[in-house]
């Protein structure tokens, strides 16, 4: 992804966001938006601070990552303002004034200190303020955080522009040139650690520039979810490797999973099967579908994998209204991606509000939406072996559907995941995952 092309996709992004805004701020009765990056949160009892994480309403105007006690003002009908903080600091290095291909669209004015950024700040008394309020008590706002104006903009939120979708593309294009570094450090016999190791020198990232901490599990390890141990040691013996992580390109992340089977035949043939379900998944992604029903769907396919691998005696039909499925399925099909990794309003009923209900029996289903195109969604069906829900399965009704011995076979190797990034398009989707490996093989 070149600069001149995301100079080019910058100024209709930027239409399109403020005419989201404007809308949102008539409706909710303010003439202006204050968008604060953040401050930086001191560890307590201790004068270091927590690494820091920009607020997305911000990043969604200005793609700034690392710099605290920066504004964004909003008025419609006027070019942004961009107060941009250059604290006078001899323990920091203070960044340059950005120039890049956003840029042009601000008008940026330096700022040392929040006194100010505050002194800058016109009518605070007729804006809504969003961001971490703490310091913000006395600068007049008319209100901060108001919670219908956020749920306007979080609901906008999930129909990315032309620009977002390149950024996407790019974050893409990252992560699936590290995730093959990952695979080659993990078929040469890698610690969990050294993976990860290999997976940022290969894109020249540290760890706080990532999306999220990197899920990398080795064996039994890919059965925990969100596994957020890096062993130091290799184990004994690599049988296989569950690696879910991204990678960040102007502030929007991708989310991609990738499982492999060292040696295995029957894990690395069921690994081929979720493949295999996991791309007929995204063959059902459109503007128009709704994701609960493929989330049905996926439990559906998996039932029958799960059926026909030997490892349930029950049909897939039953196994899915028994909750069977669950207990090897136990997270939602996928969730809104962009500015944050668990993009927001992924169960917002309209711009007002309202929760679109999960189905039954599926607490952890994070997108309950009808796709539109230009969403952004993960696709990652899984398949795990999970130490308590199948002891909660053995001692329930569940007990008798489950081969204990095929299950004895394949917990050694943890679990399995494949999870792709989609653009939803009128007609069909955009595998931004499976394009960025193409395009790198
Ligand atoms: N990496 C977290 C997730 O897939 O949702
Ligand atoms: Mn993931
Ligand atoms: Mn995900």
């Amino acid at each position: 992804m070149q600069p001149d092309a995301l100079d080019e996709l910058f100024p209709s992004h930027l239409e399109a966001i403020g005419a989201a805004t404007a809308g949102a701020l008539a409706a909710c009765g303010y003439d202006a938006l204050i968008l604060h990056s953040g401050g930086l949160r001191a560890v307590d009892f201790d004068d270091y601070p927590y690494p820091f994480k920009a607020h997305a309403a911000f990043k969604l105007w200005a793609p700034l990552a690392d710099n605290p006690d920066c504004f964004v003002l909003v008025q419609p009908g006027r070019r942004p303002r961009l107060l941009f903080n250059r604290p006078d600091d001899y323990w920091h290095k203070p960044s340059p004034l950005p120039d890049s291909w956003w840029t042009g669209a601000f008008d940026i004015e330096p700022v040392t200190d929040r006194a100010a950024a505050r002194a800058a700040i016109p009518n605070p008394g007729r804006a809504a303020f969003i961001g971490d309020a703490t310091g913000f008590g006395d600068w007049g706002f008319a209100a901060v955080n108001p919670a219908p104006l956020l749920t306007r903009l979080d609901y906008a939120r999930a129909r990315k522009t032309a620009y977002e979708i390149a950024c996407l593309r790019a974050a893409n294009r990252l992560g699936a040139r590290a995730h093959t570094a990952a695979a080659h450090a993990f078929e040469s016999g890698e610690s969990e650690y050294g993976i990860a190791l290999a997976y940022m020198a290969s894109i020249t990232v540290r760890e706080q520039e990532l999306p999220y901490n990197p899920i990398i599990a080795l064996n039994s390890g890919g059965a925990v979810l969100h596994y957020q141990v890096l062993e130091r040691r290799p184990p004994a013996e690599h049988r296989s490797m569950l690696i879910d992580a991204g990678a960040t390109f102007a502030c929007y992340g991708s989310d991609i999973t990738r499982t492999y089977s060292r040696s295995d035949p029957d894990f690395a043939a069921l690994v081929g099967r979720m493949d295999e379900v996991q791309l007929a998944l995204c063959a059902g992604v459109r503007a128009g579908v709704d994701w609960r029903d493929l989330h049905l769907t996926a439990h559906r396919l998996i039932a029958e994998l799960l059926h026909d691998s030997g490892l349930i005696t029950l049909d897939a039909e039953a196994a899915v209204d028994t909750g069977l499925s669950s207990v090897f399925l136990p997270h939602g099909l996928g969730h809104l991606l962009g500015l944050q990794v668990h993009d927001v309003g992924g169960t917002l009923a309209s711009r007002e509000g309202g929760e679109i209900a999960r189905p039954p029996g599926h607490p952890n289903l994070r997108l309950t939406r009808v796709l539109e195109e230009g969403y952004v969604v993960t696709m990652e069906p899984g398949l795990y072996f999970i130490d308590s829900l199948l002891a909660g399965a053995k001692a329930g009704s569940h007990a008798r559907h489950i081969d204990w011995a095929r299950v004895a076979q394949f917990a050694p190797f943890g679990g399995i995941r494949i999870e792709d990034d989609l653009a939803v398009t009128a007609s069909g989707c955009e595998n931004l995952t499976r394009e960025a490996f193409r395009t790198l093989s």
